[in-house]
């Protein structure tokens, strides 16, 4: 068996940033697309090709024939009350977190088949299973990523698994207005059972079991990593 090859989409910051680290663990190659090179493209064992995935396409001739795993990591936090919701905002969340998806996964699409054993890992959010005022653009676009994951976890079956990681607020540069003064962190923290928001190793330790073949009986799953936000009341 070669060694395994794994897309990650977004994986110069944030969450991705931490994906490729563990899928270089794991002694993977990581091929990564993204807009800007950011932190990890240097990385011995990554391939990084700049892309923007709403308004351009993945060259398909830059992918490994085989395509062992796949992470779709671009997403939006764009927070406000459902009478201020500008149609503009709904279709540009729905572009980056959806749309992006969509096409990333045709372009990879008989790479992933040809791997056999491959694993495909989206992004959704707790917002999306939990109701949270102010969250209509996030909701409606990741909710889109949840039914999608079992859309597509049953048509690639049994070749291509597909599953989804629902976070709560994790420290990343996506997350940052929201992070900016101990006083938020603190009152952040705060409301979540385990008494912490989530940083980045938490959610990639996530991605990379879901990666891994640890996880090759499992498909159509979302799985909160949220510190125990959506499922439990103290
Ligand atoms: N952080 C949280 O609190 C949180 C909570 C719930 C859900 N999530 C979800 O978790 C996922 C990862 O979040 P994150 O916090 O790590 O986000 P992030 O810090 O914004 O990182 C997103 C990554 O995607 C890339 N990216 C964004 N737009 C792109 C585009 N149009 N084309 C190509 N690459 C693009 C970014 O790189 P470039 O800027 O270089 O393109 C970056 O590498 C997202 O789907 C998010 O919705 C996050």
């Amino acid at each position: 068996m070669g060694t395994r090859q794994i897309i990650v989409v977004g994986g110069s910051h944030g969450i991705g940033a931490g994906i490729v680290r563990r899928c270089l663990e794991m002694g993977a190659e990581v091929t990564a697309f993204s807009r800007t090179p950011g932190e990890t493209a240097g990385l011995t064992g990554v391939r990084h090709h700049t892309v923007d995935v709403v308004n351009g396409e993945i060259d398909p001739s830059v992918l490994p024939d085989v395509i062992d795993g796949l992470v779709y990591c671009p997403g939006t936090i764009n927070l406000g009350p459902l009478r201020a919701v500008k149609e503009a905002q709904l279709k540009e969340d729905f572009d980056v977190n959806v749309l992006g998806a969509v096409r990333t996964l045709q372009a990879s699409l008989q790479g992933l088949k040809r791997s056999g054993n491959a694993s495909v890992v989206m992004f959704s959010t707790i917002a999306a299973a939990t109701g949270l005022p102010m969250h209509t653009c996030v909701a409606a676009a990741k909710g889109a990523i949840e039914a999608l994951t079992r859309t597509w976890a049953a048509e690639l079956s049994p070749k291509v698994r597909v599953n989804a990681i629902a976070p709560a607020l994790t420290d990343t540069p996506l997350a940052e207005k929201f992070l900016d003064s101990d006083e938020k962190r603190g009152a952040m923290a705060a409301k979540y059972p385990l008494a912490r928001i989530g940083a980045v190793d938490d959610i990639a330790a996530a991605a990379a079991y879901l990666l891994s073949t640890e996880s090759s009986w499992v498909t159509g799953q979302v799985l909160g990593v949220d510190g125990g936000m959506s499922s439990i009341r103290k």
